[in-house]
């Protein structure tokens, strides 16, 4: 197990807490802060799996809502909830997003998704910088009016071009990098607000 992988304290607690990954209390961190997720939400996530944050957003819904996810990886979490539609696949692919498109809109559009690193990190960077124009895609088609948006990405010196298409659509847009995440790493977070449309 490399260093970057040893169980720390989120680890431990997401495991104590029946969550797949410590990942969960980095959206945890953005929804305390941002006040996105509400009763009733129809919510897409993108990049899910191994599933905390599907698993922690169907616990926030009690029922309600709806939750549809995406990951070329199958999830490691069963919900026997109702309210949720998983898709294994990439997001890039045509038949995927038609597979999405046929569960919007959604008020709430989330993703995690990050390239497998390579160690080279201007490609890195770039392959996440591709996967948030994507989501930022699926944001355009998909998104209902007044709707957030949440994506990881690598800091590499594309944020402030990704910045700026996400303030010409959303009330305000932002980066925001959770306490959470490991201090090693160079992601962070664009969070939009209130989406007024492309
Ligand atoms: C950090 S993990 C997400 C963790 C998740 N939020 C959770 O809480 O369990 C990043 C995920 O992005 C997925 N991913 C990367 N590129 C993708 C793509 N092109 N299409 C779909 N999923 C992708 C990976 O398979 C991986 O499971």
């Amino acid at each position: 197990m490399s260093g970057y992988e040893k169980p720390d304290y989120w680890s431990k607690k997401a495991r104590s807490e029946g969550y797949p990954a410590r990942s969960v209390y980095k959206l945890m961190e953005i929804d305390g802060k941002f006040r996105i997720f509400r009763p009733g939400v129809r919510v897409l996530d993108i990049g899910a799996a191994p599933g905390s944050w599907s698993l922690w957003t169907l616990r926030k819904l009690k029922g309600g809502g709806f939750l549809a996810a995406v990951d070329l990886s199958p999830l490691r979490m069963q919900p026997p909830f109702p309210n949720f539609f998983f898709v294994q696949g990439d997001l890039h692919s045509p038949d995927i997003r038609a597979a999405l498109r046929g569960k919007g809109p959604y008020d709430i559009i989330m993703s995690d998704a990050a390239p497998a690193t390579s160690g080279n990190r201007t490609l890195d960077t770039c392959r996440s910088e591709a996967i948030v124009e994507a989501v930022a895609d699926y944001a355009d088609e998909l998104l209902s009016p007044g709707g957030a948006f949440i994506a990881k990405l690598f800091v590499g010196g594309g944020e402030r071009e990704l910045l700026d298409r996400l303030r010409s659509r959303f009330r305000e847009a932002r980066g925001f990098k959770p306490k959470t995440c490991r201090p090693e790493s160079f992601e962070t977070y664009l969070v939009g607000l209130g989406y007024r449309g492309a």
